[in-house]
This record gives structure tokens, C-alpha cells and sequence, in this order.
């Protein structure tokens, strides 16, 4: 499972092929210099210091390319990392689109048991966590391993019998990595738990603010926080001191074990004076080189857990990418009626969680044309009507026909081009009034004002300092509330739907503006259907027929009038509403 995610992580970075052949030549070009240094020091030790052979110009080319080489190695790496950098934001760009354009797909049932806000971090913290994966674990990783293997290298170039020797200092170290990883994992985990849990209570107390103000349980909370706050400290601190106590002594331990070895050697040679005396130049660079191995190896030791961290990231981020889309049979050729079809709910059961029934049993009729009112209390099923005629969802059992054909068979563009529908929320976007209008549909000027005069929202923007360009700001506060309403049902009317409906528009708006859009409604009425939910009794009052729902069913059917002239829930609720 890791190892598929690692190396499908990997095969992105193949779409950047250019700028990873840079960067890989980068590396090797800003390793060899890296390791020239030792090398060219000891050819003066052993070519010019000792033999007390001093040519200046000869030392000081040695000392230019001693510097230059300096100079090279940092700055080719520099230059790489840059790079990797580059390859790893292009990577969590490629993954965000992905992830995006798949959430945005997914059917609305996926949506019903996660969090919005859980969803939202998760993509950003799991992206960013896999960019942290390519930037500092296989940046650091590649970069390492072919640093110890430049340093191999040199060495096997000086004399290889002490490059075995070295050799046989990777498994002892390897060794290591693997026990600290073993160790510390447990700790890691414990530290990184214990943060998301500060996180949590943090969250926790900004939004119950006021309640805990309200039973004084400031001291209580704070406490709570930093027993967790110090938990997560003391975690910590383990963590470091299993890097000071237990990584970097072993490591230094076995370098100096090795160093031992070369010493002997050394000595050996030297003794024996076998013609192949080992120069001193030899030494010291491998003492250098020897130096420069640590370091890397505890770099990477360290970062195995967040290496882990970042996999568990990647599997989400694909498991979301690996989701399935929302799907439909998708009817070809599908041509509309130019009138807007009858729509019939026929035995239509429905629930979101498969437990608990929303709609029971829901039959009616809507003709052509027809202005429908739909009222219950909160929670009796109004809004999942709405939402199964716009297919946000589709029944459990039972049918709805949209003129002769299934709601499931239409195509998706059919459906969006049919139905509109406003909702008790506006949303406004920070750009003009034409374009919160349009929002994207490139639809002429003409269709917009003509979309704002049905509504009567064109007053309003005559009102504005540059009419319809008048840039609006994101929280629309350059709108009234009603305002902002009339905005949506123009929005909505300028896509010309054949069924628009209102899902609580009027429940926010002050009562001119609810006027407004009663008359508007009343002028639609023939040449739209209209579907109307209404907390608000009088925006229906006009309804050719009002469905009243209590607990998922429909028990009473009729007009304004006749719904009034009889005993029940309607009546209920109409006097709930002049009587309050
Ligand atoms: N997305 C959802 N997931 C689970 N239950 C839901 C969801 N939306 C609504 N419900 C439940 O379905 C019932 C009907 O809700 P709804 O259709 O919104 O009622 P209304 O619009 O009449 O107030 C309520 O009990 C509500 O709690
Ligand atoms: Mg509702």
C-alpha cells in the first residue's frame, strides 16, 4: 500500500521531466564539486607540503579551484533546491486540481457525513503534507544518498582498500536508523496526536467562547488546555533527547570505529612499508570525508517519521482522488420542449442516512406552467423535495417524471438548463452587478437587464453609482439583504429556466421586497413553473396549489382559499402567523 502510493507520488514528477533532468544534473555537477575540495587538498599536501616543493603559481591555481569549487557546491545546490522546490508545488498544484475536480463531482450524498470544514483541511493540510514529502524527505533523501555516494567515490579514487573499510560502516549505521526508527515512532506518533489536540480544544474554546464565559469556565478550560499544551511539550522532549542520547552517539561512535580501522591500516602499511605507503594527503582527505558522513545519514534518519506522516497524507489525498464521480445514464439526444414539462412525483420515498425515512410516500402533479406553494414546519421534508427535483439526490424508491421522461435519465446540461433555484442565502461575488448576474454564462447584456426588470432589481441598480458595472463586494454589503435576494432571483431567471424554485427566499427579506417578489412571481406565473417554498404564508397566497408537508407526507392539497376554509395544518398555520 505504501510503496503504490510512493511510487505513484513519484510518477508525477515525470510530468516535469524537463525540470527534473535540470535538477538531477544540478545535484551531480554540485556533489562532484562538493567532494573536489578534500581532493585537491590533498594533492598539495602530498605533491607540494610535504615534498617542501613550493611553486606559487601551481598552489595558486590549486587555491582558485579550491574556491571556485567552494563557491559551485553551494551554489549548484542552491540552484537545485529551487528546482525540486518548483517540481514539488507543481506536483500538490496537479493533485489540488485533481482532488478538486473530483469533490466538486461527487454526489451530494457523500457530502451528508462529512464535515464541510473537515474536508477543507483535510485537502489543504494533506497536500501541503505531500509537498513537505517532496521537499523535505526526497529532496533531502536524494540529495544525501548521492552525497555519501560522491563521497564513495573520492574515496575508492584515493584508494579503495580504505574505501572498504568506510564501507563497512553503512550497514552498522543503517542499522541504527532502523532501531531509532523503531523507538522514536511510538513517540512521534504521541506528539503528533497530542498536537491535533491542541488544535481541537483551541477550536473548541473560540467557538463555545461565550458559553464558557457565560458559566465562568475560563479557568476550567485553560487548565484543560495546558495539561494538553505540557503533554505535548514533555513528547517532545523525548523526541529530542532520543536524538541527543541515543542517533548522534551512535552514529559518532561508529565513525569512530572506522576511523580506528583507518588508523590501523595506516599503521600497518606504514610498518611494513610495502611500497605502497598510504600518503598523508590520503589521510587527511579521508578523515575529511569521513566527517561529512554523519550528518547526512542522521538527516535522514530523522526524517523517516515524517516520511511516514506524509504517506498516510498521500493516501487520502488519492483516496479522494480515486473517488467515484457522480453518475448518470446519459440519455443521447434529448431534445427539450420549448414548454416547460409537467413534473410528477410518483411514490417517492426517500432518506439521507438509509435509517430514518425523510419523505414517505410523496405523489403529486405540477402542470406546465402551474405556480406551486409547498409549507409545513421546519424539518417536515420541504427542502429534500426541492433537492430531489433538482437531483441533488435521487429517491430511494418511487419515480419523478419530468414531462414524458425519468428525472434520472435527463442529461446533466439538460437538467442545470431547466431548473433554477433560489435559496434563503444569497452569495454575492466581489465583481460588478452584470457579472453577479452572469456569474460565468457569458449571457448578453440585453437577457441581463431584461432578467432584472422582470424581477425588479433593475430599480435598485439604477440606484447604484455606475449601474451595472458597480463592482460589489464579496459579503455584499454594499446590498440589502433584499437586495441581495432580488440579485439571486434575477441571477436565477437569466439562465431563462423552465422550472424555477424557491426554497425560503422570502424568509429573510423585509416586506417590501417581499412584495416585489410576489408580484414578480405573479408575472412569471404561465410562462414558468414555479415551485415556491414559503415560510412566509403570504409569498403562496397567489399558488395556483399549495402542498402542505407534515413529517415527510403531504396531508393537505388545495388553493389559499379553500385550504383556509377547512379545519387543519394549513389553517394552523396561517393563524400561527397573524395571530403572531
Ligand atoms: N443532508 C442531510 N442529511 C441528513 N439529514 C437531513 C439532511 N437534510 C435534511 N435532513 C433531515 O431531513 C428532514 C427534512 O429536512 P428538510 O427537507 O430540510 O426540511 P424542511 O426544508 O421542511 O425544513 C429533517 O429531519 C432533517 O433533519
Ligand atoms: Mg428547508
Amino acid at each position: 500500500m505504501t510503496q503504490n502510493t510512493f511510487v505513484r507520488l513519484l510518477r508525477y514528477t515525470l510530468d516535469h521531466r524537463p525540470i527534473l533532468t535540470r535538477a538531477v544534473i544540478l545535484l551531480l555537477l554540485a556533489t562532484a564539486a562538493d567532494v573536489v575540495g578534500p581532493l585537491l587538498i590533498k594533492h598539495f599536501i602530498d605533491g607540494y607540503l610535504i615534498p617542501n616543493h613550493w611553486s606559487a603559481p601551481d598552489i595558486g591555481l590549486m587555491l582558485v579551484a579550491y574556491l571556485t569549487a567552494a563557491i559551485l557546491a553551494a551554489s549548484l545546490s542552491y540552484r537545485q533546491t529551487i528546482l525540486w522546490n518548483q517540481i514539488a508545488q507543481n506536483v500538490v498544484r496537479t493533485l489540488r486540481h485533481q482532488i478538486f475536480a473530483r469533490v466538486v463531482s461527487l454526489p451530494l450524498r457523500r457530502f451528508d457525513y462529512t464535515p464541510t470544514g473537515s474536508l477543507i483541511s483535510r485537502i489543504t493540510n494533506d497536500t501541503e503534507s505531500v509537498k513537505e514529502l517532496f521537499v523535505g524527505v526526497l529532496g533531502i533523501y536524494i540529495q544525501n544518498s548521492v552525497r555519501v555516494l560522491g563521497i564513495f567515490i573520492a574515496m575508492a579514487v584515493l584508494d579503495w582498500r580504505l574505501m572498504l573499510v568506510c564501507l563497512l560502516f553503512l550497514p552498522a549505521v543503517i542499522t541504527v536508523m532502523i532501531a531509532y526508527r523503531r523507538l522514536s515512532t511510538p513517540v512521534f506518533q504521541k506528539a503528533r496526536e497530542l498536537l491535533s489536540d491542541i488544535n481541537a480544544r483551541m477550536n473548541e474554546m473560540i467557538q463555545g467562547v461565550a458559553v464558557i464565559q457565560l458559566f465562568r469556565q475560563q479557568q476550567f478550560f485553560a487548565r484543560h488546555y495546558s495539561d494538553t499544551v505540557q503533554a505535548h511539550f514533555k513528547t517532545r522532549r523525548r523526541t529530542m533527547q532520543m536524538d541527543a542520547l541515543l542517533l548522534r552517539p551512535m552514529v559518532d561512535m561508529l565513525q569512530l570505529l572506522t576511523l580506528a580501522g583507518l588508523l590501523y591500516l595506516f599503521g600497518i602499511n606504514h610498518l611494513e612499508s610495502t611500497g605502497a605507503v598510504i600518503e598523508v594527503g590520503v589521510i587527511y582527505a579521508f578523515l575529511n570525508y569521513l566527517g561529512r558522513f554523519s550528518e547526512p545519514l542522521i538527516e535522514m534518519t530523522q526524517r523517516l517519521n515524517l516520511f511516514q506522516q506524509a504517506m498516510v497524507s498521500a493516501q487520502r489525498v488519492f483516496h479522494w482522488i480515486d473517488e467515484k464521480p457522480e453518475t448518470h445514464t446519459e440519455t443521447q439526444s434529448n431534445p427539450i420542449e420549448p414548454k416547460p414539462a409537467d413534473i410528477r412525483f410518483d411514490h417517492v420515498q426517500f432518506s439521507y442516512d438509509g435509517i430514518k425515512p425523510v419523505l414517505k410516500n410523496v405523489s403529486f402533479h405540477i402542470n406546465s406552467g402551474e405556480f406551486i406553494g409547498i409549507v409545513g414546519h421546519t424539518g417536515s421534508g420541504k427542502s429534500t423535495i426541492a433537492s430531489l427535483l433538482l437531483r441533488f439526490y435521487q429517491p430511494d424508491q418511487g419515480h419523478i417524471q419530468l414531462g414524458e421522461q425519468n428525472l434520472a435519465n435527463l442529461s446533466h446540461e439538460t437538467l442545470r438548463r431547466e431548473f433554477a433555484i433560489v435559496q434563503q442565502d444569497s452569495f454575492v461575488l466581489a465583481a460588478s452587478v452584470a457579472d453577479n448576474i452572469d456569474i460565468g454564462r457569458n449571457l448578453p447584456r440585453t437577457e441581463i437587464e431584461a432578467a432584472a426588470r422582470a424581477t425588479g432589481f433593475h430599480q435598485h441598480i439604477e440606484q447604484l453609482p455606475q449601474g451595472y458595472d458597480t463592482i460589489l463586494d464579496e459579503q455584499g454589503r454594499s446590498l440589502s439583504v433584499g437586495q441581495r435576494q432580488l440579485l439571486s432571483l434575477t441571477r436565477a431567471l437569466a439562465g431563462k429556466p423552465k422550472i424555477l424554485v424557491l426554497d425560503e427566499a422570502t424568509a429573510n427579506v423585509d416586506s417590501a421586497t417581499e412584495a416585489q417578489i410576489q408580484q414578480s412571481l405573479l408575472q412569471l406565473k404561465g410562462d414558468i413553473t414555479l415551485v415556491v417554498i414559503a415560510h412566509r404564508l403570504s409569498t403562496i397566497t397567489q399558488a395556483d396549489s399549495i402542498l402542505v408537508m407534515h413529517q415527510g407526507e403531504i396531508v393537505q392539497v388545495g388553493g389559499h382559499r379553500a385550504l383556509l376554509g377547512v379545519e387543519g395544518l394549513y389553517r394552523h398555520l396561517y393563524q400561527l402567523q397573524v395571530g403572531g
